[in-house]
């Protein structure tokens, strides 16, 4: 384990998105405590060049060599003088180079997606504090990245708010004293839609989520209970539960993220403020706490909490996360990869939203789960399940058409 210095050096893989950006924000407010070493972004090269000027990082990768072209230009046209600029790099690689580089004491994994899997599987073995907002990295490769954690004897802290929540649960008791990890559910914009009427629902309506404001891939997932279904294998690898010993709770508050149930039938709820900044910052200071990055809950207005079991039937996304789970194997790698394709075609209008559930048993349907053993073999799986999603979704949308 690394002992911290005073000002801890982060890199944040994912920096325009919605957890990069909060996690500049806390950053921002934190002035004296983190500096920024690295910035890795897909292709939002305004906003990065923003970030690049406000937060000074040393290095900056972008996903492809083209986008480092436009970076160049955003930079120079804001009249940012050369001397100043980071060192700008692009590619797989250049990721893996971010994330892994001595002098990161922390790594912010939150890239959306396998794209940064590699980057985090290796920032993982080389024992960098992390924190994990990527919930992709552990449903397509769990096994080996735990086992990497396992032998750098680093700790990975969740980002996700349910396995945030969790962590600090967990930390009231012995882990042999624990009988079940209870996940709390917004439910989605979808909770009161009867089943019949989910084909007629629009990206733009999928999009509305009720309680979080978050990127597009993982709006979709929660409107379809998806993302649950994702935390459930999340959390099985993060705290070593088997899939049976977590249950999934709908509470559309969503001010309790987790609860922890322990053999004395005592049960510890982790509640906060509907912010991604509280278990961010729970992340980047851990062990310690800080002053709270956001507004506090007002104990003086009467609440109302509401606990509901989930629908299998109407959200069958989440049997197949728990299905994939007991399975093992290469099983969740293909339904991520499988849910990513279907999402897009929806998204794109080229299927239904029910759809998104039937292309993604199709496609677990066709692959037999296998047993990775490197990050190469995981990427060829997920690629493999892309492959066979998209002409399960082409064919579909042919049929629509
Ligand atoms: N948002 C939340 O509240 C929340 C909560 C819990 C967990 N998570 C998880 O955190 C992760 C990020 O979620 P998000 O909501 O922040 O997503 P998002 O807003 O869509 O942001 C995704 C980030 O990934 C970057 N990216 C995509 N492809 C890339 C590539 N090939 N190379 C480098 N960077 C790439 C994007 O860059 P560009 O935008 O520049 O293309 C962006 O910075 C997801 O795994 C999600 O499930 C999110």
């Amino acid at each position: 384990m690394i002992s911290f210095p005073w000002v801890k050096e982060v890199t944040i893989l994912g920096s325009t998105g919605s957890i990069g950006t909060s996690t500049l924000d806390v950053i921002r407010r934190n002035a004296d405590r983190f500096q920024v070493f690295a910035l890795a972004a897909g292709r939002n090269v305004e906003l990065l060049g923003s970030q690049v000027r406000e937060f000074r990082p040393k290095v900056v990768a972008v996903a492809t060599n083209e986008i480092l072209e436009r970076l160049v230009d955003v930079l120079r046209d804001s009249g940012f003088p050369k001397v100043e600029w980071p060192v700008l790099t692009s590619g797989a690689a250049a990721r893996v180079a971010v994330s892994t580089a001595p002098e990161v004491h922390f790594v912010m994994s939150a890239i959306v997606g396998v794209s940064g899997l590699e980057a985090t599987y290796e920032a993982v073995k080389r024992g960098k504090a992390l924190g994990l907002a990527n919930k992709e990295v552990l449903v397509a490769a769990g096994n080996l990245v735990m086992r990497a954690a396992r032998e750098s004897g680093t700790e990975l802290l969740p980002v996700d708010s349910e396995h945030n929540g969790a962590h600090q649960c967990l930390r009231a008791g012995l882990r042999k004293e624990v009988r079940k990890l209870i996940l709390t559910a917004s439910g989605g914009p979808f909770r009161n839609t009867p089943k019949e009427m989910l084909a007629t629902v629009t990206p733009a309506q999928a999009l509305n989520h009720p309680t979080w404001k978050m990127g597009p891939r993982i709006t979709i997932d929660s409107a379809t209970l998806m993302n649950k279904g994702f935390e459930v294998i999340e959390a099985c690898w993060l705290f070593d539960f088997e899939a049976k010993d977590v249950e999934v709770v709908v509470h559309p508050q969503s001010t309790i993220h987790a609860m922890v149930e322990y053999t004395d039938g005592s049960v510890i709820a982790q509640i906060s403020a509907t912010d991604m900044r509280m278990p961010i910052q729970y992340a980047l200071t851990y062990p310690e706490r800080q002053e709270a990055p956001v507004p506090r809950l007002n104990w003086g207005e009467t609440r109302h909490w509401e606990f509901h079991p989930p629908d299998f039937e109407k959200f069958p996304l989440l049997r197949l996360a728990f299905g994939a789970m007991q399975s093992g194997g290469s099983a969740a790698c293909t339904l991520n990869a499988a849910d990513e394709v279907a999402v897009e075609a929806f998204l794109a209008g080229e299927i239904s939203f029910p759809a998104i559930a039937e292309v993604v048993e199709e496609t677990l349907e066709q692959v037999s789960p296998r047993e990775a053993s490197s990050i190469g073999d995981v990427l060829e799986i997920d690629r493999q399940s892309r492959e066979i999603a998209r002409g399960v979704c082409h064919r579909r949308a042919g049929v629509k058409a």
